[in-house]
């Protein structure tokens, strides 16, 4: 393919990159790097760089990169009918395929699938569905939504409000008003290092308490959480924790939303998080794994105890009054389809299971013994290496000296890709489902470089 010499330059004065730091882009300090290919778990640049993608690009390509099943099944989609909208009771093959499939998946006591394009706009529409169902049922006060601290559920204005990262809310007026967070269940970070596993369980059961009764369980509508936490650090629940969370939930009768953008379709080495831990919740959200990124897909899955309160309102006030033009798209619902079929046919959630649970085991080996990591955590095909500046007292290092993007940088100068999360000193693995255990050695060996590197 020709080079077009010009890319770099049109990239620094037209492209508005999210999530980057506008400034030092525009003045050159941010590396450029334009993606041309990918094949399993690797991907390709311009400039001729072939790097493992620990990461997945956002956790999201699961079954890996160049899979042609998919990228056949939009072509024909494409090709066929590119696109008809899904208002009214309009659908297509791929569409309604896609939502038998999904909800074949769900654990049982789920419904219906509404689909979106991103994880932020399914969460959007979850807390639109959660005010309407306690509007519907007579009950207008109960409307405010818990989240975690280090929660991540979009960049919206209500979903970047339900994320608890505090920099998705500064400068942006946010959280709104109606979006409250507790805390995390983030065992490394609890506030008193005396604490066991239980007694930490036991104090975010209290906190959860003690917010209901401050601000009244009338006015509470729902919790959302993630079956693990993402973007916030990668932390596995500690034991017990959504049992105690759930029971709180029922009886105050506050609405469980999880959020599975991350988790849905195999990252745990099961179909979902909910089946994992043993959740019963009255929405789902799923998005990334859904389509494994071949193109934009979301989805929220709604219980049957909230679809019948659905179903009474629309009687009672007529059509629902939501729709994207891009609900269900037929290219999306395309790439789903073949998406979830490759999954099974490749056995990767199984994949997903056993190789994450070898890269978590030794990335542990490779790393665990070093003075400034003071935890290597995670669970099926997700794992993080939390650095400290002093393992003894946990204490981090000061975010100025940008630790965790060191080690992402002195990981990519070997090759692998993985992610300095936003918030600490945490570097994050969450590679394809179709990792190899030679890849996951490579990850874990190169990592131990990195840290060497970096640290000492
Ligand atoms: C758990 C979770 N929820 C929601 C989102 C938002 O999804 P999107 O970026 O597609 O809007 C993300 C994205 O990383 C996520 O990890």
């Amino acid at each position: 393919m020709l080079k077009n010499d010009l890319l770099e330059q049109w990239d620094r004065e037209s492209f508005f990159h999210p999530s980057t730091h506008l400034a030092e882009f525009a003045r050159g300090n941010v590396a450029q790097r334009i993606i041309t290919g990918g094949t399993n778990c690797h991907i390709e640049d311009r400039d001729g760089n072939r790097l493992l993608d620990a990461f997945a690009g956002l956790y999201c390509v699961n079954v890996g990169y160049g899979r042609q099943d998919i990228a056949e099944a939009i072509a024909a989609q494409a090709k066929e009918l590119a696109y008809y909208h899904s208002y009214a009771g309009h659908g297509t093959e791929a569409s309604i395929t896609l939502a038998k499939m999904i909800m074949e998946r769900a654990p049982a006591h789920m419904s219906k699938v509404y689909f979106g394009m991103s994880g932020s706009d399914a969460n959007e529409t979850n807390i639109k569905l959660v005010w309407y169902y306690n509007n519907i049922l007579g009950r207008p006060e109960k409307k405010k939504i818990i989240s975690r601290w280090r929660g991540y559920h979009g960049s919206g204005l209500m979903t970047g409000s339900l994320t608890g990262l505090h920099l998705f809310h500064n400068k942006f007026d946010l959280p709104l008003s109606q979006v409250i967070h507790t805390e995390a269940p983030y065992y490394f970070r609890r506030p008193d290092l005396a604490m066991t596993e239980a007694d930490f369980v036991a104090h975010c059961v209290s906190e959860l308490e003690q917010m209901i009764e401050d601000e009244g369980a009338d006015t509470i509508a729902a919790f959302i959480g993630e079956p693990v936490l993402g973007t916030g650090g990668i932390v596995p629940p500690p034991e017990g924790y959504w049992e105690a969370i759930q029971k709180v939930l029922e009886k105050h009768d506050i609405l469980l939303i999880a959020d599975e953008v991350v988790t849905g379709f195999g990252r745990l080495g099961s179909m979902f998080g909910s089946d994992h831990y043993g959740l019963k919740p009255d929405l789902i959200t799923i998005a990334k794994g859904l389509t494994s990124a071949y193109a934009p897909l979301s989805g929220s899955i709604v219980s049957e105890k909230m679809w019948k309160v659905l179903e009474q309102g629309t009687d009672e006030n007529g059509a629902i009054g939501h729709g994207w033009t891009y609900s269900a798209h037929p290219i999306g619902a395309a790439a789903g389809v073949a998406n979830l079929r490759l999954i099974d046919e490749l056995n990767l959630v199984q994949n997903a299971g056993e190789v994450g649970t070898y890269l978590n085991k030794i990335m542990a080996e490779a790393v665990g013994a070093h003075a400034h990591v003071g935890e290597v955590r995670g669970t099926g095909m997700l794992c993080a290496v939390e650095f400290v500046k002093d393992r003894d007292s946990r204490t981090f290092f000061d975010a100025s000296e940008k630790v965790g993007p060191q080690l992402a940088a002195a990981l990519l100068d070997q090759g692998v890709i993985a992610r300095a999360m936003p918030q600490g000193d945490i570097l994050g693995f969450a590679p394809p489902f179709c990792l190899t255990h030679a890849e996951a050695d490579e990850v874990a060996d190169k990592t131990a470089i990195a840290v060497k590197t970096v640290l000492g």
